[in-house]
């Protein structure tokens, strides 16, 4: 790979990864693809950044001549509570996009396409403990439903047509640069913010839901790990499971209590408690380990320890 097209550069994956692919590529050499956002001053000044929407053909298929990309990262997605408020539009993003994505991707001769899954595929016919990767994907959310076809769509390119696609089934992500939008597990990150401005957080699922989630330089490890391995020793490509740690809200609350002994959590369950409910708690990510060597680093007290610190810097430098 020497040029890299990242699709959804503002989001809150794309915006660390590419700065990530930056320091390992060149700045040149990585294209942040951003959509209506305004990209941060840290996209804009580190390397290129292009308006891309993944149902732009056009304007897509011009910024891969362009720049002369040969691998895609398709982070663009609508995600499962703006999915259930807004189902078309998630098909459509999440579908649509995806499929010119590969198209291109076929045409040009990428030399890699990146298509992140998620644990939304399941629903709540799965087994919900340590979740196998090859079981029932009968997900009950339309976010779900396009993550479930997108990673056999992944699959259909790279037996039809030999194009390298991968992707894993990111679990709940948990970072300090970019909010994330839109999702239902954003109360694990949204309890860091309220818990530094507030020391006080109402959460939108209830003590006991459980969750697989992941802090964020796990997941650009797991990206990267899984984009540099050996496409040949791949028996999987578009579904791998990647777990790192699962915790209760209470869990979550009492170890943020560790460092802000005050911190008070109450709950007000909305409708994204069903769509959690119909997700696994945690994740069997063996054959990423076996395929590719995957391994996480933090866990719940190392990872709330780096989010509180971060975060009260952001507090003090009033950008938050
Ligand atoms: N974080 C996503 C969501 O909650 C799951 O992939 O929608």
């Amino acid at each position: 790979m020497k040029n890299i097209l990242v699709i959804g550069s503002a989001g809150q994956i794309g915006s660390e990864l590419t700065l990530e692919l930056r320091r390992i590529y060149g700045g040149d050499n990585v294209v942040a693809g951003v959509r209506k956002t305004k990209p941060s001053e840290k996209l804009t000044s580190t390397g290129p950044c292009e308006v891309v929407d993944a149902l732009n053909t056009d304007a897509l298929v011009e910024t891969v001549k362009k720049y002369k990309i040969d691998a895609i990262i398709n982070m663009a997605a609508i995600l499962s509570a703006t999915g259930e408020n807004n189902p078309m539009l998630a098909w459509d993003v999440n579908m649509n996009g995806l499929i010119n994505v590969l198209e291109i991707a076929r045409e040009y001769k990428m030399k890699q396409v990146l298509v992140p899954s998620s644990i939304a595929v399941f629903g709540p016919t799965t087994p919900v403990d340590n979740t196998p990767q090859e079981t029932i994907l009968k997900p009950t959310t339309m976010y779900g439903v396009t993550k479930v076809a997108g990673e056999l769509l992944g699959d259909y390119y790279v037996k039809k047509y030999g194009l390298d696609v991968r992707g894993l089934r990111y679990p709940g992500i948990i970072s300090h640069e970019t909010e994330p939008g839109g999702g239902t597990t954003d109360y694990a990150v949204a309890i860091y913010y309220e818990a530094v401005k507030h020391n006080k957080y109402t959460c939108f699922v209830n003590e006991d839901t459980r969750l697989p989630m992941m802090y964020m330089p796990d997941c650009l490890k797991a990206t990267l790990d899984l984009m540099h391995a050996d496409f040949s020793k791949l028996e999987h490509h578009c579904d791998f499971n990647v777990g790192a740690m699962s915790f209760s809200v209470k869990e979550l609350a009492e170890s943020v209590k560790k460092h802000m002994p005050g911190f008070e959590i109450d709950y007000k369950p909305d409708e994204r408690q069903a769509i959690a409910d119909s997700w696994p708690n945690s994740v069997d990510d063996s054959l990423a380990r076996k395929e590719w060597g995957w391994k996480p680093e933090f866990d719940l007290d190392a990872m709330t320890q780096d989010m509180l610190k971060e975060i009260k810097i952001k507090h003090e430098k009033g950008l938050i």
